[in-house]
C-alpha cells in the first residue's frame, strides 16, 4: 500500500516522532526503487509538487491542523521531514546522474523552477546572489503628455472629454460633416479605406478616421445642447512618412454649442488656451480658411514662442516659424448650419443654436514644444529617445 499522509489527533512529541518516522520509512522505500529519470520525476513530484505533493499535504494536514499550543513542535517536525525529503530527492537524482538542465518539455519544467534553481545553484551553474532582471518603469509618451496638457486646459474651462472609434463610417467622417460624396474637399484628407466594403451603401463604408471631427456628430446625437467637449484621439491619413508627416497621428478636437455663441467666444477661448499652453506672452492671430463643417473658418496662428515673434534667433533664422514670427497651430470656425441639420432632432436647430469648433495636431504641438525636428522619432519606439521624458 502506497503511503498516504495520516490525519493527526495526537500532537505529543512522541506521536509526531512516530508519524515522521513512518513517513520517512515510506520515503526511503520509494527512493530505493527509483530506476531512471522518468521515475525520479514522478517520485519528486509525488513528494515535492507544490500542488498536493506530500510535503504540501503535511503542511496542510499536520501543521495547519495542529492546536495552537502544539504549533511550534509540529512546525519543527515538519521542517525536519522537509529537509530529509529534499535531501532524498536530490540524493536519488545524484545516484542516477540526472543532468541539471531540463530534458523534458519546457512546460513541466517551469513549475519546477524553484527546485531546479537550488540544484543549479549548488552545481555552480547559477549565481543566485546576482541582481535580478531590472524592469524599467514606463513614462508618459511625449505626444500623450501633450494631449493631456491640451485636454486639461479645456477641462478647467468646463469642457468634458468625448471619444469615438478609429475605424469610422463614411457618414460620420465625411457626409455628416458636410463633405458630400465626391466633393473636392474630400481630397484634402487622403483617406485609408477598409477593403471589401463595396457591397455596402456608400455612407456605411468603413475607413480609418482622418480627423477627430466625426466625434462631434456622434456626441451631438447622444447629448443635447448646451455642449462643451474636447476629443483627443488617433487619426490616419495616406501620407508617406517624413519629418513632419506620419500616416498615424493625433488630434485634439473641440466643440462648444449653446445659444448665442459667437466668433468672439471662439477667439477668447482659443487665445486663453494658447496662453495656458505656450506661456502668457504669446499672441494669437486668425486667418480666413475653409473647412466644409465650419462657416466662417479660420486658421489660428500663435506668435512664435521660440524666437518671440522676431523670426530670428540671434543672427540665425528661426526655423520653426520659417522666419515669419508666426506658427500655425489649428483649424477652427463656427459650426456650419448644415452640420446641425444632421442632428436637428436632438435639439440642434440651426435657427436656435450656434457653436464653434477647432481641431489641432497634438504631435505637431509636441514637436514644437519639445524642439524635436522629426515626427518619426515619436513612433519608432527607441528608448534612448523616449527616456528623455522619463
Ligand atoms: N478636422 C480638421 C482637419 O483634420 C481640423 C479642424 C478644422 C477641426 C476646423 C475643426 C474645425 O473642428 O472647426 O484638418
Amino acid at each position: 500500500m502506497a503511503y498516504t499522509v495520516p490525519k493527526l489527533t495526537d500532537y505529543s512529541a512522541g506521536a509526531l516522532e512516530r508519524a515522521s518516522a513512518e513517513l520517512l520509512s515510506a520515503l526511503g522505500k520509494e527512493a530505493a526503487v527509483v530506476k531512471n529519470e522518468e521515475e525520479w520525476r514522478i517520485f519528486r513530484d509525488r513528494w515535492m509538487a507544490r500542488k498536493n505533493g506530500i510535503l504540501t499535504q503535511i503542511n496542510d494536514v499536520w501543521l495547519k491542523g495542529a492546536p495552537k499550543e502544539a504549533k511550534r513542535v509540529t512546525g519543527q517536525s515538519v521542517n525536519l521531514v522537509k529537509a530529509q525529503v529534499e535531501e532524498k530527492v536530490d540524493g536519488v537524482k545524484a545516484r542516477l546522474q540526472i543532468p541539471h538542465f531540463p530534458t523534458t518539455n519546457l512546460g513541466s519544467e517551469i513549475s519546477e523552477s524553484e527546485f531546479e534553481l537550488e540544484a543549479f545553484s549548488k552545481a555552480g551553474l547559477v549565481d543566485i546572489t546576482l541582481p535580478g532582471v531590472h524592469r524599467e518603469i514606463g513614462a508618459e509618451h511625449p505626444v500623450i503628455r501633450t494631449t493631456n496638457e491640451i485636454v486639461s486646459v479645456f477641462q478647467k474651462l468646463g469642457y468634458s472629454v468625448a471619444e469615438g472609434p478609429v475605424v469610422e463610417t463614411d457618414y460620420y467622417n465625411f457626409e455628416a460633416l458636410n463633405f458630400p460624396p465626391n466633393h473636392p474637399a474630400r481630397d484634402t484628407q487622403d483617406t485609408l479605406f477598409i477593403a471589401g466594403q463595396q457591397s455596402k451603401a456608400a455612407r456605411e463604408r468603413l475607413l480609418l478616421r482622418t480627423h477627430t471631427s466625426p466625434v462631434q456628430i456622434r456626441t451631438m446625437e447622444k447629448m443635447r445642447p448646451p455642449l462643451r467637449i474636447v476629443i483627443p484621439g488617433t487619426v490616419h491619413r495616406n501620407d508617406p512618412p517624413d519629418a513632419s508627416h506620419s500616416p498615424m497621428f493625433h488630434q485634439v478636437e473641440g466643440l462648444a454649442v449653446d445659444t448665442n455663441i459667437t466668433f468672439g467666444d471662439l477667439k477668447g477661448t482659443l487665445d486663453h488656451a494658447m496662453k495656458a499652453l505656450f506661456g502668457s506672452s504669446v499672441k494669437t492671430h486668425f486667418r480666413p480658411s475653409f473647412f466644409p463643417f465650419t462657416e466662417p473658418s479660420a486658421e489660428m496662428y500663435v506668435s512664435c514662442f521660440i524666437c518671440g515673434g522676431s523670426g530670428k534667433r540671434g543672427a540665425e533664422p528661426c526655423r520653426p516659424c520659417k522666419q515669419t514670427g508666426w506658427i500655425e497651430i489649428l483649424g477652427c470656425g463656427m459650426v456650419d448650419p448644415n452640420v446641425f441639420e444632421f442632428v436637428k432632432d436632438n435639439g440642434y436647430d440651426p435657427k436656435k443654436v450656434s457653436g464653434f469648433a477647432f481641431g489641432m495636431g497634438a504631435d505637431r504641438i509636441a514637436l514644437l514644444k519639445y524642439g524635436v525636428d522629426d515626427i518619426q522619432l515619436f513612433f519608432q519606439g527607441d528608448v534612448r529617445f523616449l527616456q528623455q521624458w522619463g
